[in-house]
């Protein structure tokens, strides 16, 4: 199988991830539940966890990493920390389901920052042109999960920084991928899966949270700590994480962040921008399909979206699925992206790659798809 489709998970995993997965099983009961030796191994394991994930992330103090189910939860956690029902909220145009169902739910008052496909600076100019003193808080997609925009999240929090606005940042697509410092940002949160770049297992994901930011949690039940008293603790990242722990979850994404570490973001990124690249330069040269690609990739990830002239996007994604080739088709739980690229009717296929996908995987996916139009 060629496998294209890492925007939703990466399938293909460092050995190490599984290895510890195992690992966890075997050895670990939970963090900050006993002294005995199963428990503190589980409790280590969690701290490393975090601690890698502070230092690749830029945050001052390891107990605000939070452990979630996912990034659809963390954004949860913190779009309901900081914008109250009918509150305000500042969007881009490429956010996810995952940001504006939660802000549709709160019936928050949102003003999308739609910006045409690759031009950041236009981003910014939409996001100045709405974010006001009032604001909640201000969401912005790090990299679109359908197209693969790399969209200005360094200068859209300075905005927020200059005008007193909270930030939240969804790094689905990015973590893993492109540099991002929470303290550097003043970023609120940064919100992201365990599944995605950082090679962790499915059903864990990650909530960094600025110091001082009001957490509000939407689950209460035990932590381990201040177990008479019926309010939950007022401390990370406690507050944020009642119920026991997903060792097993937390123990693989430390194997993937610390592959991640150790082959290097900008390594990581390179690779899947150049696959990205000559994947778009032979797509641009079958008839009959419309490239969603920058020139040169300029401000695009590892992310491409293609929609075919007269054949239904569904149809082709089935049609490589019977080639053993791997995409998304259709609307990627992300329908604001399409109506502000214009695909809303069409939907696209996806194509996505990770640290795994070789320039032969490439050629061969160019080939299937040419004779698919030919
Ligand atoms: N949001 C993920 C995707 O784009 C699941 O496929």
């Amino acid at each position: 199988m060629i496998y294209l489709d890492s925007a939703a998970t990466t399938f293909q995993k460092p050995p190490a991830v599984a290895a510890a997965m195992e690992r966890a099983l075997a050895t670990m009961s939970s963090p900050g539940r006993g002294g005995y030796s199963e428990a503190m191994e589980a409790a280590e394991t969690a701290f490393a966890c975090r601690s890698e994930l502070a230092e690749l992330f830029g945050v001052g103090n390891p107990e605000r990493v939070i452990f979630t189910m996912n990034a659809t939860h963390a954004l949860n956690l913190a779009i309901k920390s900081l914008v109250p029902p009918g509150g305000r909220a500042v969007i881009s145009g490429y956010e996810h389901n995952a940001v504006t169902r939660p802000l549709a739910a709160l019936r928050a008052q949102t003003a999308v920052a739609a910006a045409p496909l690759f031009q950041p600076e236009a981003v910014t100019e939409a996001y100045a042109r709405l974010v006001t003193p009032d604001t909640d808080a201000v969401i912005c997609n790090h990299v679109s999960n359908v197209f693969g925009f790399i969209q200005p999240v360094e200068a859209v929090a300075a905005l927020c920084r200059e005008r007193g606005v909270p930030l939240i940042v969804d790094a689905s697509q990015s973590a893993g991928m492109l540099p991002l410092d929470l303290e550097r940002l003043g970023a609120a949160f940064i919100a992201m899966p365990g599944h995605k770049g950082l090679y962790g297992p499915q059903g864990i994901g990650v909530l960094l949270c600025g110091e001082n930011v009001p957490v509000r949690p939407l689950l209460e039940g035990g932590t381990g700590s201040l177990s008479i008293q019926q309010e939950m603790p007022d401390f990370l990242p406690d507050r944020l994480e009642a119920g026991t722990h997903n060792m097993p979850g937390i123990a693989g994404l430390l194997a993937g962040v610390r592959y991640v570490r150790g082959r290097g973001l900008q390594s990581i990124c390179e690779g899947e921008r150049r696959l990205a690249l000559v994947m778009a330069e032979g797509l641009r040269e079958i008839p009959g399909l419309r490239v969603f690609a920058a020139p040169g990739l300029g401000h695009q990830a590892g992310v491409l979206s293609l929609v075919p002239e007269d054949r239904d996007v569904e149809e082709v994604g089935q049609a490589l699925a019977e080639r053993g080739i791997a995409v998304r088709s259709g609307i990627h739980c992300a329908p604001l992206a399409h109506r502000t690229a214009g695909t809303l009717e069409t939907g696209t296929v996806r194509l996505s790659f990770s640290d795994f996908n070789t320039p032969e995987e490439v050629f061969r996916c160019l080939k299937a798809i040419r004779r698919l139009f030919s």
